[in-house]
Protein backbone atom coordinates (compact mmCIF):
# COMPACT_ATOMS: atom_id res chain seq x y z
CA UNK A 1 0.00 0.00 0.00
CA UNK A 2 1.45 3.42 -0.65
CA UNK A 3 0.20 6.32 1.03
CA UNK A 4 0.56 10.49 0.05
CA UNK A 5 4.23 10.69 -0.34
CA UNK A 6 5.74 14.27 0.67
CA UNK A 7 9.22 13.54 0.36
CA UNK A 8 9.64 12.35 -3.46
CA UNK A 9 11.76 15.00 -5.19
CA UNK A 10 9.36 16.77 -7.80
CA UNK A 11 11.88 18.46 -10.37
CA UNK A 12 9.05 20.47 -11.39
CA UNK A 13 7.96 21.78 -8.17
CA UNK A 14 11.36 22.59 -7.00
CA UNK A 15 11.67 24.72 -10.78
CA UNK A 16 8.07 26.04 -9.14
CA UNK A 17 9.17 27.08 -5.92
CA UNK A 18 12.20 28.84 -7.56
CA UNK A 19 9.76 30.66 -10.13
CA UNK A 20 8.26 31.91 -7.15
CA UNK A 21 10.81 33.10 -5.14
CA UNK A 22 12.12 34.88 -7.70
CA UNK A 23 8.85 36.68 -8.70
CA UNK A 24 8.06 37.31 -4.84
CA UNK A 25 5.06 35.23 -4.88
CA UNK A 26 3.73 33.30 -1.83
CA UNK A 27 1.90 30.56 -3.35
CA UNK A 28 0.06 29.39 -6.23
CA UNK A 29 -2.93 30.45 -4.79
CA UNK A 30 -1.95 34.48 -5.33
CA UNK A 31 -0.57 33.41 -8.86
CA UNK A 32 -4.35 31.39 -9.61
CA UNK A 33 -6.32 34.83 -8.68
CA UNK A 34 -8.46 35.30 -11.50
CA UNK A 35 -7.07 33.39 -14.18
CA UNK A 36 -9.98 32.98 -15.69
CA UNK A 37 -10.34 36.62 -16.61
CA UNK A 38 -7.20 36.67 -18.18
CA UNK A 39 -6.13 36.40 -22.27
CA UNK A 40 -4.38 33.43 -23.37
CA UNK A 41 -1.82 35.42 -23.46
CA UNK A 42 -1.54 36.05 -19.58
CA UNK A 43 -2.49 32.46 -18.98
CA UNK A 44 0.65 31.54 -20.55
CA UNK A 45 2.40 34.18 -18.66
CA UNK A 46 1.37 32.79 -15.72
CA UNK A 47 1.88 29.01 -15.99
CA UNK A 48 5.78 30.09 -16.70
CA UNK A 49 5.72 32.50 -13.95
CA UNK A 50 4.58 29.15 -11.91
CA UNK A 51 6.86 26.94 -13.39
CA UNK A 52 3.76 24.78 -14.86
CA UNK A 53 4.92 25.01 -18.20
CA UNK A 54 8.65 26.25 -20.01
CA UNK A 55 8.96 29.07 -22.89
CA UNK A 56 8.82 25.70 -25.07
CA UNK A 57 5.87 24.60 -24.02
CA UNK A 58 4.16 27.94 -24.93
CA UNK A 59 5.73 28.03 -28.08
CA UNK A 60 4.15 24.56 -28.92
CA UNK A 61 0.98 25.42 -27.83
CA UNK A 62 1.02 28.58 -29.59
CA UNK A 63 1.90 26.85 -32.60
CA UNK A 64 -1.33 24.36 -32.62
CA UNK A 65 0.41 21.77 -30.42
CA UNK A 66 1.39 19.97 -33.47
CA UNK A 67 4.89 18.80 -33.68
CA UNK A 68 5.32 16.04 -35.98
CA UNK A 69 1.75 15.32 -38.23
CA UNK A 70 3.41 12.00 -39.15
CA UNK A 71 3.44 10.88 -35.49
CA UNK A 72 -0.29 9.99 -35.77
CA UNK A 73 0.83 7.29 -38.69
CA UNK A 74 2.75 5.33 -35.66
CA UNK A 75 -0.46 5.35 -33.67
CA UNK A 76 -3.15 4.02 -35.95
CA UNK A 77 -4.43 3.11 -39.15
CA UNK A 78 -5.68 4.82 -42.11
CA UNK A 79 -4.84 8.70 -40.75
CA UNK A 80 -6.79 11.14 -42.21
CA UNK A 81 -5.85 13.90 -39.65
CA UNK A 82 -6.44 15.14 -36.24
CA UNK A 83 -9.54 15.72 -33.86
CA UNK A 84 -9.05 18.35 -32.18
CA UNK A 85 -10.34 18.62 -28.20
CA UNK A 86 -9.63 21.93 -26.04
CA UNK A 87 -6.71 21.67 -23.71
CA UNK A 88 -7.54 23.93 -20.06
CA UNK A 89 -5.53 24.08 -16.77
CA UNK A 90 -8.18 23.81 -13.42
CA UNK A 91 -7.06 25.48 -11.09
CA UNK A 92 -6.78 25.65 -7.12
CA UNK A 93 -6.17 21.99 -6.56
CA UNK A 94 -4.56 21.19 -3.43
CA UNK A 95 -4.04 17.66 -3.54
CA UNK A 96 -1.89 15.62 -0.57
CA UNK A 97 -0.79 19.37 0.79
CA UNK A 98 0.72 20.05 -2.88
CA UNK A 99 -0.65 22.56 -5.11
CA UNK A 100 -0.78 21.68 -8.27
CA UNK A 101 -2.17 22.90 -12.15
CA UNK A 102 -4.34 20.21 -13.40
CA UNK A 103 -4.35 19.88 -17.62
CA UNK A 104 -7.75 18.86 -19.05
CA UNK A 105 -8.61 17.65 -22.52
CA UNK A 106 -12.03 17.98 -22.86
CA UNK A 107 -14.94 19.32 -24.98
CA UNK A 108 -17.76 19.77 -22.59
CA UNK A 109 -18.27 23.80 -21.86
CA UNK A 110 -18.32 23.74 -17.93
CA UNK A 111 -16.00 21.15 -16.62
CA UNK A 112 -13.08 22.86 -15.81
CA UNK A 113 -15.07 26.15 -14.23
CA UNK A 114 -16.57 23.45 -12.21
CA UNK A 115 -13.94 21.67 -11.17
CA UNK A 116 -11.27 25.15 -10.57
CA UNK A 117 -14.42 26.73 -8.15
CA UNK A 118 -14.87 23.46 -6.46
CA UNK A 119 -11.37 23.03 -5.64
CA UNK A 120 -11.34 26.76 -4.38
CA UNK A 121 -13.83 25.59 -1.94
CA UNK A 122 -12.41 23.19 -0.70
CA UNK A 123 -8.91 24.40 -0.43
CA UNK A 124 -10.68 27.49 1.61
CA UNK A 125 -12.89 24.82 3.54
CA UNK A 126 -11.06 21.66 3.85
CA UNK A 127 -8.51 19.62 2.27
CA UNK A 128 -8.26 16.28 -0.45
CA UNK A 129 -6.12 13.31 1.10
CA UNK A 130 -5.58 10.31 -1.71
CA UNK A 131 -3.87 6.76 -1.34
CA UNK A 132 -3.65 3.78 -3.14
CA UNK A 133 -4.29 -0.13 -2.29
CA UNK A 134 -2.52 -2.59 -3.74
CA UNK A 135 -0.79 -2.75 -7.13
CA UNK A 136 -1.51 -5.65 -9.24
CA UNK A 137 -2.75 -5.94 -12.43
CA UNK A 138 -5.36 -9.41 -14.17
CA UNK A 139 -4.39 -10.94 -16.88
CA UNK A 140 -7.35 -13.61 -17.60
CA UNK A 141 -6.83 -17.24 -19.23
CA UNK A 142 -10.01 -18.97 -20.22
CA UNK A 143 -10.43 -22.50 -20.25
CA UNK A 144 -14.03 -22.47 -21.74
CA UNK A 145 -14.90 -26.25 -20.60
CA UNK A 146 -12.69 -28.03 -18.43
CA UNK A 147 -13.25 -31.90 -17.78
CA UNK A 148 -12.67 -31.62 -14.24
CA UNK A 149 -11.87 -28.36 -12.26
CA UNK A 150 -10.48 -29.56 -9.28
CA UNK A 151 -8.26 -31.69 -11.10
CA UNK A 152 -7.52 -28.72 -13.26
CA UNK A 153 -7.01 -26.15 -10.74
CA UNK A 154 -5.08 -28.81 -8.56
CA UNK A 155 -2.33 -28.92 -11.52
CA UNK A 156 -2.29 -25.28 -12.13
CA UNK A 157 -1.80 -24.70 -8.18
CA UNK A 158 0.90 -27.13 -7.28
CA UNK A 159 2.68 -25.48 -9.95
CA UNK A 160 1.77 -21.88 -9.90
CA UNK A 161 5.78 -21.14 -8.81
CA UNK A 162 6.71 -22.50 -11.60
CA UNK A 163 4.55 -20.63 -14.27
CA UNK A 164 5.39 -17.16 -12.31
CA UNK A 165 9.19 -17.95 -12.91
CA UNK A 166 8.97 -18.91 -16.37
CA UNK A 167 6.94 -15.70 -17.37
CA UNK A 168 9.11 -13.58 -15.23
CA UNK A 169 11.63 -14.90 -16.82
CA UNK A 170 10.86 -15.16 -20.93
CA UNK A 171 8.69 -12.36 -20.96
CA UNK A 172 8.24 -10.24 -17.89
CA UNK A 173 12.08 -9.79 -17.79
CA UNK A 174 12.03 -6.15 -18.11
CA UNK A 175 9.34 -5.00 -15.36
CA UNK A 176 11.10 -7.59 -12.86
CA UNK A 177 14.55 -5.42 -13.58
CA UNK A 178 12.12 -2.54 -12.61
CA UNK A 179 11.10 -3.91 -9.74
CA UNK A 180 7.71 -5.33 -10.95
CA UNK A 181 6.37 -8.32 -12.75
CA UNK A 182 4.38 -11.07 -12.48
CA UNK A 183 3.37 -11.75 -8.57
CA UNK A 184 0.21 -14.56 -8.21
CA UNK A 185 -1.59 -17.04 -9.97
CA UNK A 186 -4.81 -18.32 -8.77
CA UNK A 187 -7.81 -20.30 -10.44
CA UNK A 188 -11.32 -19.30 -10.52
CA UNK A 189 -14.66 -21.95 -11.31
CA UNK A 190 -17.24 -20.60 -13.17
CA UNK A 191 -20.67 -22.48 -13.47
CA UNK A 192 -21.35 -22.64 -17.64
CA UNK A 193 -24.81 -22.44 -18.26
CA UNK A 194 -25.31 -25.61 -19.53
CA UNK A 195 -24.28 -27.04 -16.13
CA UNK A 196 -21.07 -27.69 -16.97
CA UNK A 197 -17.51 -26.14 -15.48
CA UNK A 198 -15.30 -22.92 -16.83
CA UNK A 199 -11.99 -22.40 -15.48
CA UNK A 200 -10.32 -18.93 -15.28
CA UNK A 201 -6.63 -18.45 -14.74
CA UNK A 202 -5.88 -15.10 -12.93
CA UNK A 203 -2.36 -13.97 -13.43
CA UNK A 204 -1.57 -11.29 -11.37
CA UNK A 205 1.89 -9.01 -12.24
CA UNK A 206 3.14 -5.75 -10.81
CA UNK A 207 3.88 -3.49 -14.21
CA UNK A 208 5.54 -0.26 -12.04
CA UNK A 209 4.44 2.86 -14.09
CA UNK A 210 3.00 1.63 -16.74
CA UNK A 211 -0.41 0.66 -17.79
CA UNK A 212 0.48 -2.39 -18.09
CA UNK A 213 -1.81 -4.05 -20.77
CA UNK A 214 0.78 -5.19 -23.57
CA UNK A 215 2.84 -6.83 -21.09
CA UNK A 216 -0.27 -8.59 -18.71
CA UNK A 217 -1.76 -9.86 -21.83
CA UNK A 218 2.02 -10.94 -23.55
CA UNK A 219 2.07 -13.25 -20.25
CA UNK A 220 -0.83 -14.62 -20.75
CA UNK A 221 -0.78 -15.72 -24.32
CA UNK A 222 2.55 -17.00 -23.38
CA UNK A 223 1.47 -18.86 -20.16
CA UNK A 224 -1.04 -20.78 -22.54
CA UNK A 225 1.29 -23.51 -24.14
CA UNK A 226 2.72 -24.36 -20.76
CA UNK A 227 -0.94 -24.63 -19.16
CA UNK A 228 -2.34 -26.92 -21.73
CA UNK A 229 0.75 -29.01 -20.97
CA UNK A 230 0.15 -29.21 -17.90
CA UNK A 231 -3.31 -29.73 -17.80
CA UNK A 232 -4.35 -31.28 -20.89
CA UNK A 233 -7.32 -28.85 -20.98
CA UNK A 234 -7.69 -26.72 -24.28
CA UNK A 235 -6.98 -22.37 -23.50
CA UNK A 236 -9.92 -20.56 -25.30
CA UNK A 237 -8.78 -16.72 -24.62
CA UNK A 238 -6.33 -15.07 -22.83
CA UNK A 239 -7.13 -11.06 -22.25
CA UNK A 240 -6.25 -8.45 -19.75
CA UNK A 241 -9.33 -7.67 -16.66
CA UNK A 242 -10.15 -4.13 -16.68
CA UNK A 243 -12.02 -5.04 -13.58
CA UNK A 244 -8.66 -4.17 -11.32
CA UNK A 245 -9.89 -4.58 -8.01
CA UNK A 246 -6.53 -5.40 -6.97
CA UNK A 247 -5.05 -2.13 -7.36
CA UNK A 248 -7.55 0.72 -6.35
CA UNK A 249 -7.14 4.15 -6.01
CA UNK A 250 -9.11 6.51 -2.87
CA UNK A 251 -9.11 9.82 -2.32
CA UNK A 252 -11.16 11.49 0.65
CA UNK A 253 -11.98 15.32 0.99
CA UNK A 254 -12.94 16.49 3.89
CA UNK A 255 -14.80 20.11 4.30
CA UNK A 256 -15.67 22.21 7.35
CA UNK A 257 -17.21 24.74 8.41
CA UNK A 258 -20.31 24.36 5.74
CA UNK A 259 -23.77 25.38 6.24
CA UNK A 260 -25.50 22.20 8.00
CA UNK A 261 -28.46 22.60 5.65
CA UNK A 262 -26.11 22.14 2.54
CA UNK A 263 -24.24 19.44 4.12
CA UNK A 264 -26.93 17.68 4.78
CA UNK A 265 -28.56 17.78 1.03
CA UNK A 266 -25.61 16.73 -0.40
CA UNK A 267 -25.65 13.86 1.77
CA UNK A 268 -29.15 13.08 1.21
CA UNK A 269 -28.19 13.63 -2.75
CA UNK A 270 -25.07 11.10 -2.15
CA UNK A 271 -27.65 8.75 -0.72
CA UNK A 272 -29.77 8.54 -3.58
CA UNK A 273 -26.93 8.11 -5.84
CA UNK A 274 -25.86 5.20 -3.90
CA UNK A 275 -29.18 3.46 -3.64
CA UNK A 276 -30.54 4.40 -6.82
CA UNK A 277 -28.67 2.89 -10.31
CA UNK A 278 -30.18 5.28 -12.71
CA UNK A 279 -28.85 8.33 -10.41
CA UNK A 280 -26.13 6.63 -9.85
CA UNK A 281 -25.56 6.46 -13.95
CA UNK A 282 -25.33 10.13 -13.69
CA UNK A 283 -23.49 10.66 -10.92
CA UNK A 284 -20.54 8.42 -12.01
CA UNK A 285 -20.86 10.57 -15.17
CA UNK A 286 -20.08 13.45 -12.95
CA UNK A 287 -17.14 11.87 -11.38
CA UNK A 288 -15.40 10.83 -15.19
CA UNK A 289 -16.28 14.69 -15.71
CA UNK A 290 -13.18 15.17 -13.90
CA UNK A 291 -11.05 12.17 -14.29
CA UNK A 292 -11.38 11.45 -18.18
CA UNK A 293 -10.00 14.81 -19.23
CA UNK A 294 -6.81 14.25 -17.21
CA UNK A 295 -6.80 10.83 -19.10
CA UNK A 296 -6.80 12.44 -22.75
CA UNK A 297 -4.44 15.09 -21.65
CA UNK A 298 -1.77 12.67 -20.40
CA UNK A 299 -2.64 10.19 -23.23
CA UNK A 300 -4.03 7.07 -20.97
CA UNK A 301 -6.68 4.70 -21.71
CA UNK A 302 -9.66 6.51 -21.05
CA UNK A 303 -12.09 3.65 -22.20
CA UNK A 304 -9.95 0.69 -19.91
CA UNK A 305 -10.68 3.31 -16.91
CA UNK A 306 -13.91 3.84 -17.92
CA UNK A 307 -14.76 0.19 -18.19
CA UNK A 308 -12.86 -0.51 -14.78
CA UNK A 309 -14.65 2.15 -12.61
CA UNK A 310 -18.08 1.38 -13.92
CA UNK A 311 -17.60 -2.60 -13.25
CA UNK A 312 -16.18 -1.60 -9.62
CA UNK A 313 -19.72 0.51 -9.05
CA UNK A 314 -21.30 -2.95 -9.67
CA UNK A 315 -19.12 -4.87 -7.28
CA UNK A 316 -22.10 -5.81 -5.10
CA UNK A 317 -23.98 -7.08 -7.52
CA UNK A 318 -26.14 -3.08 -7.82
CA UNK A 319 -24.67 -0.64 -10.05
CA UNK A 320 -23.86 2.18 -7.23
CA UNK A 321 -22.41 5.58 -6.63
CA UNK A 322 -18.58 5.54 -7.32
CA UNK A 323 -18.51 8.32 -4.59
CA UNK A 324 -19.90 8.92 -1.17
CA UNK A 325 -20.77 12.01 1.01
CA UNK A 326 -21.41 11.78 4.35
CA UNK A 327 -22.19 14.30 7.46
CA UNK A 328 -19.50 13.55 10.28
CA UNK A 329 -19.96 15.69 13.11
CA UNK A 330 -18.99 19.11 11.71
CA UNK A 331 -17.51 18.05 8.62
CA UNK A 332 -18.91 17.01 5.75
CA UNK A 333 -16.33 13.71 4.14
CA UNK A 334 -16.80 12.48 0.31
CA UNK A 335 -14.76 9.28 -0.35
CA UNK A 336 -14.07 7.72 -4.10
CA UNK A 337 -12.37 4.52 -4.22
CA UNK A 338 -12.20 2.36 -7.91
CA UNK A 339 -8.99 1.27 -9.85
CA UNK A 340 -7.72 3.75 -11.82
CA UNK A 341 -5.06 2.52 -13.93
CA UNK A 342 -3.10 4.53 -15.66
CA UNK A 343 0.68 4.77 -16.92
CA UNK A 344 3.04 7.16 -16.81
CA UNK A 345 5.71 5.73 -18.83
CA UNK A 346 4.19 3.06 -21.76
CA UNK A 347 1.64 3.63 -24.28
CA UNK A 348 1.36 7.14 -26.06
CA UNK A 349 2.21 8.93 -22.72
CA UNK A 350 5.77 9.36 -23.24
CA UNK A 351 5.33 9.50 -27.44
CA UNK A 352 2.83 12.06 -27.72
CA UNK A 353 3.88 15.51 -27.00
CA UNK A 354 1.45 17.40 -25.24
CA UNK A 355 0.74 14.04 -22.85
CA UNK A 356 4.28 14.43 -22.13
CA UNK A 357 3.64 18.17 -21.49
CA UNK A 358 0.87 17.50 -19.37
CA UNK A 359 2.69 15.33 -17.49
CA UNK A 360 4.91 17.23 -16.73
CA UNK A 361 2.98 20.00 -15.18
CA UNK A 362 1.21 17.90 -13.35
CA UNK A 363 4.90 16.93 -11.85
CA UNK A 364 3.68 13.14 -10.74
CA UNK A 365 6.50 10.92 -10.17
CA UNK A 366 4.65 8.01 -10.48
CA UNK A 367 1.34 6.06 -12.15
CA UNK A 368 0.28 5.55 -8.67
CA UNK A 369 0.49 9.73 -8.33
CA UNK A 370 -1.25 9.99 -11.53
CA UNK A 371 -4.06 7.86 -10.36
CA UNK A 372 -4.55 10.13 -7.23
CA UNK A 373 -4.54 13.18 -8.63
CA UNK A 374 -7.12 11.58 -11.01
CA UNK A 375 -9.16 10.39 -8.27
CA UNK A 376 -9.01 13.74 -6.42
CA UNK A 377 -10.48 15.60 -9.26
CA UNK A 378 -12.78 13.14 -10.00
CA UNK A 379 -14.19 13.64 -6.35
CA UNK A 380 -14.32 17.53 -6.63
CA UNK A 381 -16.01 17.48 -9.83
CA UNK A 382 -18.82 15.11 -7.89
CA UNK A 383 -18.95 17.36 -4.98
CA UNK A 384 -19.20 20.48 -7.77
CA UNK A 385 -22.06 18.88 -9.22
CA UNK A 386 -23.51 18.40 -6.09
CA UNK A 387 -23.60 21.25 -4.73
CA UNK A 388 -25.10 22.97 -7.97
CA UNK A 389 -27.65 19.95 -8.27
CA UNK A 390 -28.89 20.75 -4.48
CA UNK A 391 -28.83 24.51 -4.26
CA UNK A 392 -29.61 26.81 -7.43
CA UNK A 393 -29.23 23.63 -10.37
CA UNK A 394 -27.49 22.58 -12.94
CA UNK A 395 -28.83 24.85 -15.34
CA UNK A 396 -27.62 27.83 -13.86
CA UNK A 397 -23.89 27.40 -14.19
CA UNK A 398 -24.11 24.83 -17.32
CA UNK A 399 -26.02 27.42 -19.52
CA UNK A 400 -24.07 30.24 -18.72
CA UNK A 401 -21.19 28.90 -20.11
CA UNK A 402 -23.42 27.17 -22.54
CA UNK A 403 -24.64 30.59 -24.10
CA UNK A 404 -21.05 31.19 -25.72
CA UNK A 405 -21.31 27.59 -27.74
CA UNK A 406 -25.11 28.86 -28.50
CA UNK A 407 -23.96 32.21 -30.26
CA UNK A 408 -21.39 30.58 -31.92
CA UNK A 409 -23.87 27.63 -33.24
CA UNK A 410 -26.44 30.33 -34.08
CA UNK A 411 -23.52 32.11 -36.44
CA UNK A 412 -22.71 35.30 -34.95
CA UNK A 413 -20.20 37.14 -35.81
CA UNK A 414 -17.08 39.16 -33.57
CA UNK A 415 -19.54 42.55 -33.48
CA UNK A 416 -22.87 40.50 -33.14
CA UNK A 417 -21.32 37.93 -30.26
CA UNK A 418 -21.26 40.36 -26.95
CA UNK A 419 -24.68 41.68 -27.97
CA UNK A 420 -26.48 38.09 -28.49
CA UNK A 421 -24.98 36.86 -25.11
CA UNK A 422 -26.04 40.03 -23.11
CA UNK A 423 -29.12 39.03 -24.86
CA UNK A 424 -29.44 35.37 -23.99
CA UNK A 425 -28.20 36.29 -20.35
CA UNK A 426 -31.28 37.96 -19.75
CA UNK A 427 -33.84 36.10 -20.84
CA UNK A 428 -32.35 33.01 -19.04
CA UNK A 429 -32.52 34.81 -15.85
CA UNK A 430 -35.69 35.41 -16.73
CA UNK A 431 -37.20 32.32 -17.83
CA UNK A 432 -34.22 29.60 -16.31
CA UNK A 433 -33.99 28.21 -19.75
CA UNK A 434 -32.27 28.71 -23.20
CA UNK A 435 -32.07 27.02 -25.99
CA UNK A 436 -30.25 27.19 -29.79
CA UNK A 437 -33.86 28.83 -31.12
CA UNK A 438 -33.31 31.51 -28.71
CA UNK A 439 -29.73 32.56 -29.90
CA UNK A 440 -31.04 32.66 -33.09
CA UNK A 441 -33.87 34.41 -33.09
CA UNK A 442 -31.92 36.90 -31.00
CA UNK A 443 -29.20 37.33 -33.77
CA UNK A 444 -32.37 37.75 -36.41
CA UNK A 445 -33.63 40.43 -34.09
CA UNK A 446 -29.86 42.09 -33.76
CA UNK A 447 -29.51 42.11 -37.66
CA UNK A 448 -32.97 43.77 -38.46
CA UNK A 449 -32.30 45.87 -35.57
CA UNK A 450 -29.15 46.71 -37.58
CA UNK A 451 -30.14 47.19 -41.06
CA UNK A 452 -33.09 49.39 -39.68
CA UNK A 453 -30.26 51.50 -38.06
CA UNK A 454 -28.29 51.93 -41.42
CA UNK A 455 -31.14 52.64 -43.30
CA UNK A 456 -31.59 55.80 -40.40
CA UNK A 457 -29.08 58.54 -38.95
CA UNK A 458 -27.24 57.44 -35.88
CA UNK A 459 -27.47 53.57 -37.02
CA UNK A 460 -28.98 50.79 -34.70
CA UNK A 461 -25.32 49.99 -33.21
CA UNK A 462 -24.59 52.78 -32.07
C1 LIG B 1 -23.10 16.64 -16.42
O1 LIG B 1 -22.07 16.50 -17.37
C2 LIG B 1 -22.77 15.93 -15.13
C3 LIG B 1 -23.86 15.93 -14.06
O2 LIG B 1 -25.06 15.41 -14.60
C4 LIG B 1 -23.36 15.06 -12.94
C5 LIG B 1 -24.38 14.76 -11.86
O3 LIG B 1 -25.59 14.77 -12.14
O4 LIG B 1 -23.95 14.46 -10.74
C6 LIG B 1 -24.15 17.30 -13.58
Amino acid sequence: MSTPNSTNVDPKAARRRNAQEEIGHGSEADMMKGFSKLTRDERFARLVDMGALSEEDVKFLKSGGLRDFTLAESFIENVIGYFQIPMGVATNFVIDGREIVIPMAVEETSIIAAASKTAKWVRENGEIRTSTRGDLIIGQIQVAKVSSYESFAERVMSRKDELIALANRDVAHGLVARGGGVREISVRRLVRPDGGEMAVVHVLADPCDAMGANIINQVCEYLKAPIETLTGERVTMCILSNLVDTKLTRAEVRLRGLDQDLAKRIEEASLFAWMDPYRAATNNKGVMNGIDPILIATGNDWRAVEAGVHAYANRDGQYRSITRWSVEGEELVGVFEAPIVVGTVGGVTRLHPTARMALEMLGVNSAAELSRVCAAVGLVQNLGALKALTTVGIIEGHMKLHIRNLTIGAGANEVETPLVQKRLEEILLLTKRISLQNAIEVLREIRTAARAGEASPGGALS
